[in-house]
């Protein structure tokens, strides 16, 4: 017998994928549908096969777990005097040229031991888990030494053992500069030990940079992520988020599998990234709370560059968890639709980070899927959770 059953539901999801222009606008509805669902796997679409157990759907909404394509879920410390200073008219580069913003999230990293970090992220993902995120991406980067990076990425494969949502793991040691390092030294470091060892253990899939004016410039953003894709880690890039640094530019020469941000990007790095079939990432939270500038989303959807949203969960410029939420905002700073932004936040996100298995409701699937109380648009209900069931892996948590 089947493991469960979902019955009765209006699905809406996007199959294929990623999916890109005006397809973004278009997702597959089934009304009153049945999903049938065995070991871990989705095995059949409206077929009435019996269940050990069944979820009633009538009347409900049923789609896709959401996959939250870039975080930075683990550190320690909060950085609310910032916040205040911000809302006096400070900036974020000004916070961080006098040592705050990155390099105080750091020193409260660097300062907490391990468990530490496991307890406070565990927090914030089963917070994730019961606002839909069933698969989230979360990077190092507030360790900015051999051995605090290794410190994150090795309670990030804890959290990735222990947790119930997937969790994909990404190095960005290229995040800031630390104030004890020379800035050669310090990419020699990043080139020449980190990047060996994390590929040697298996600690990461992805590599990222800060690619940034005043950060990680775009020659060494070129070199840090060439070096990574050698030893097998795949590239993503922080970029054009304050000002137009180029990053997207390099996107088909590294083979970068998103660019994120991307309030400025340039006709060329739009190019490159068309070129190499790049996810552009985009981050809505984060651009309200910095009051920065909406990335051009519609451009990049007419362009037929799959977008994805994701929250940037952190201490410094998005301390927003909830994927529902990040949605709305999605919609109202992009002026995109409800089911753009399903499709941004579900089966784009998962091609983000290499999760194609996950992020829609087809035969064959992983078994990721949220059944919510009918709100059709769950966008417009702004600030509300409508999620009722979150079933991961096949299991109803
Ligand atoms: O994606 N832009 C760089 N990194 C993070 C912010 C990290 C922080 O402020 O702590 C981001 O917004
Ligand atoms: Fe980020």
């Amino acid at each position: 017998m089947n493991d469960l059953k979902i019955i009765g539901g209006r699905v809406v999801t996007f199959q294929g994928g990623p999916i890109k222009g005006s397809c973004m606008d278009s997702p597959l509805v089934l009304e009153n549908t049945n999903i049938i669902i065995d070991d871990g796997y989705i095995t059949a679409i409206d077929s009435d096969k019996p269940a050990k157990k069944t979820i009633d759907a009538k009347g409900k909404l049923v789609i896709p777990g959401f996959v939250d394509c870039h975080t930075h879920l683990v550190f320690a410390g909060s950085r609310e005097d910032e916040f205040e200073k911000r809302l006096k008219g400070v900036s974020y580069q000004e916070i961080a040229r006098e040592g705050g913003g990155i390099l105080s999230t750091v020193r409260a990293t660097r300062n907490a031991d391990r468990n530490t970090l496991i307890q406070l992220a565990k927090k914030r993902l089963d917070f994730a888990l019961s606002w839909g995120t069933t698969t989230i991406e979360i990077k190092s980067g507030y360790g900015l030494s051999t051995e605090d990076e290794l410190k994150m990425l090795e309670v990030i494969d804890e959290l990735k053992k222990t947790s119930y949502q997937t969790i994909v793991p990404t190095f960005l040691g290229a995040h800031e500069f630390p104030p004890d390092r020379k800035r050669e030294e310090y990419i020699d470091e990043i080139l020449n030990e980190m990047i060996p060892c994390i590929a040697k253990r298996g600690l990461a899939r992805f590599i990222d940079v800060f690619c940034e004016d005043g950060v990680y410039t775009k020659e060494e953003t070129r070199r840090i992520l060439l070096k990574g894709r050698e030893f097998g880690l795949l590239p993503k890039i922080h970029t054009d988020e304050l000002t137009s640094s180029g990053g997207s530019e390099l996107a088909e020469e590294v083979g970068a599998i998103s660019c994120d941000h991307l309030s400025y990007p340039s006709e060329e790095g739009i190019d490159a990234m068309k070129r190499a079939g790049t996810v552009a990432v985009l981050l809505p939270a984060t651009t309200l709370f910095l009051s920065g500038k909406p990335a051009p989303a519609r451009r990049f959807i007419d362009e037929d560059i799959p977008v994805a949203f994701a929250s940037d969960f952190n201490p410094g410029s998005s301390p927003l968890l909830a994927m529902p939420l990040v949605m709305s905002l999605a919609c109202l700073l992009y002026k995109i639709t409800p089911r753009e932004v399903l499709c941004a936040s579900t089966i784009n996100a998962a091609y983000a980070v290499r999760e194609e298995k996950r992020g829609s409701i087809e035969v064959g699937k992983k078994a990721d899927i949220l059944v919510c109380d009918r709100k059709n648009e769950i966008p417009y209900w702004f600030g509300f959770n409508a999620v009722r069931y979150v079933v991961k892996d096949g299991k109803v948590i």
